[in-house]
């Protein structure tokens, strides 16, 4: 399993480098400025890194996504349609799947043919319980295009072959009358898939096959060689993308994985090739998780934000290696593990990775967005960890129930970031304390959107005083700000069945004078607003 570490020396560091990047422009206590420069706009911020993953574990898929077509709960050829609709509002770039450690055990044959005729089998890594392998790709491919959303598929690289994934691809993506192509028609899909991204293997140092870097190394050739992709609608530009194992969480020793792998990409022949390099890191601040997703006050809440600010060491890290063998930056980070990962809920099966979402996970996913977009050169994908109730879920469900999280939120406000052009943002983030942890108490991002309209997403971590934020708008004549906030009473509030909306966006407005955009945010809140002209 991979973890943030989080060391005190990786935050000092991400936090020393935010303020001696960026011109101080101090104030008052509780007034932070913000100067916006639009004269630079700098990468896109790629939609992809607001991307899913939705592993067969616990609830995640059966009964979150899956309920079957006889089911009494509304939905589309066994989908419910009440998730189904929920995130086709996020406008979901990808969802990675079957696993997580699940796919390194996964056999994608069992998952196909008439329902009836599906095998059982058993999920070992999440509680031993009976995999019926009723969703199988069929189904997968069904929910994508009902959501409407890209394919990312991790192939079994840990107790699979070549040949078998070799076969699912061809199974899957080809046009021409091979038997295989034949079985898919017949399986009720004439048209070949298209699989956007293809992930091989999962974890491969630890649950995919306790592999060493150069163990792995030599998979990932033979995998990437023969695994192809046939889907005519594909060549040239739009490939399948490759993406590798990468490392795991904050400690230094994963810097030996990616080395071992992006020196071998810079040195690698026409054979073989990849275009990302996938880095799982989950907030937990100790392992086994003992944090509690539910009943904690303001100590838990900035030690935790505290582990989760150390994302930024981590991808600074990687990426600075990725440039000594990369420098053209072809090679993309995709952090396809990220989130909050809690002690699980009392009474929960302890193999489901069940937890609650409070206003604290709202507040932890948008820094790591900020996070993301920062490093929008290299981190052009992300996968949070889980779609529906497992870990950082965006939407829980309960039989007939559904419910959105405070994280779910974050995703729809920060709709707008979706292959946007980065804008620098200066500000001196000033300084939470709680106990001895200090945080940074602003942070914020700014973008425009593919219209060219302009966005700031701002987040006050101090979870007792407001802020007054004064935004130099950078020579963009405005009129106004308008968006929406997300706060709630305390730091652990929570959306449940009985109280959905709890923790809900609420809008937001505010004048812009003389070029200077002024705004009051909330304690605890995250905030995206557009620059109205
Ligand atoms: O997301 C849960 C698990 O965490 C995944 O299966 C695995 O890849 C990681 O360790």
């Amino acid at each position: 399993m991979a973890f943030t570490s989080s060391p005190m020396g990786a935050f000092l560091v991400s936090f020393a480098l935010i303020a001696f990047a960026l011109p101080a422009h101090a104030v008052a206590a509780d007034r932070v400025e913000l100067s916006v420069d639009t004269s630079k706009a700098g990468a896109k911020i790629d939609r992809n890194i607001f991307g899913q993953f939705a592993e067969h574990l616990g609830h995640g898929v059966y009964e979150g996504v899956w309920v079957g077509p006889d089911s009494k709960i509304p939905n589309t050829r066994g989908m419910r349609n009440d998730v189904v609709a929920a995130l086709k509002a996020l406008r979901v770039p990808n969802v990675r799947w079957p696993g997580g450690c699940f796919a390194d055990e996964y056999h994608w044959r069992k998952g196909i043919g008439p329902a009836d005729q599906r095998v059982a089998t058993l999920n070992p890594n999440w509680g031993g319980v009976i995999e019926p392998n009723t969703f199988g790709i069929h189904e997968f491919m069904d929910f994508l295009d009902q959501i409407g959303s890209e394919a990312f598929l991790s192939v079994n690289v840990g107790s699979g072959t070549p040949q078998e994934a070799a076969e699912w691809l061809e199974y899957m993506t080809t046009a021409q009358p091979t038997a295989l192509a034949k079985e898919r028609v017949a399986n009720g899909h004439p048209a070949p898939y298209k699989v956007a991204y293809l992930g091989i293997g999962n974890e491969s140092w630890d649950c995919g096959g306790n592999m060493t870097p150069d163990y792995y190394l030599s998979q990932l050739k033979i995998y990437s060689r023969f695994v192809r992709n046939f889907n005519p609608a594909q060549q040239d530009k739009q490939q399948m993308l490759k993406i590798a194992v990468g490392p795991g969480g904050g400690e230094a020793r994963w810097t030996e994985w990616t080395e071992v792998v992006m020196k071998a990409y810079e040195k690698r022949q026409w054979s073989w090739d990849i275009n990302g390099l996938s880095l799982h890191s989950y907030t937990v601040g100790q392992w086994p998780p003992a944090f509690t997703s539910v009943g904690f006050g303001e100590t838990e809440y900035s030690q935790f934000l505290k582990h989760t600010l150390a994302m930024e060491a981590l991808v600074t890290r990687h990426s600075a290696i990725m440039d000594k063998y990369d420098p053209q930056k072809k090679v993309a980070l995709v952090v396809d593990e990220w989130g909050a990962w809690y002690a699980p809920l009392p009474g929960s099966n302890p193999g489901f990775l069940v937890q609650q979402n409070s206003l604290r996970d709202a507040i932890l996913a948008a820094l790591n967005l900020n996070i993301f977009a920062r490093h929008a050169d290299r981190v052009r994908m992300a996968n949070i960890a889980q779609m529906v109730n497992v870990l950082q879920a965006m939407i829980m469900t309960d039989k007939e129930k559904m419910v959105l999280t405070p994280t779910y939120h974050v995703f729809r406000m920060y709709l707008p970031f979706q292959d946007a052009a980065f804008v620098p943002v200066a500000f001196d983030a000033g300084t939470y304390t709680h106990k001895d942890i200090d945080l940074p108490r602003v942070d914020a991002i700014a973008a425009k959107d593919t219209n060219g309209k302009l966005w700031l997403a701002i987040i006050n971590l101090d979870p007792d005083q407001s802020l007054e934020i004064e935004a130099n708008l950078g020579g963009v004549t405005a009129k106004s700000a308008v968006g929406e906030t997300l706060t709630a009473p305390k730091v652990d509030s929570v959306n449940t069945f009985d109280a959905p909306a709890a923790v809900a966006p609420k809008p937001v407005s505010a004048k812009v004078q003389g070029g200077k955009l002024a705004l009051e945010l909330a304690p605890k809140s995250v905030t995206v607003v557009s620059v109205e002209q």
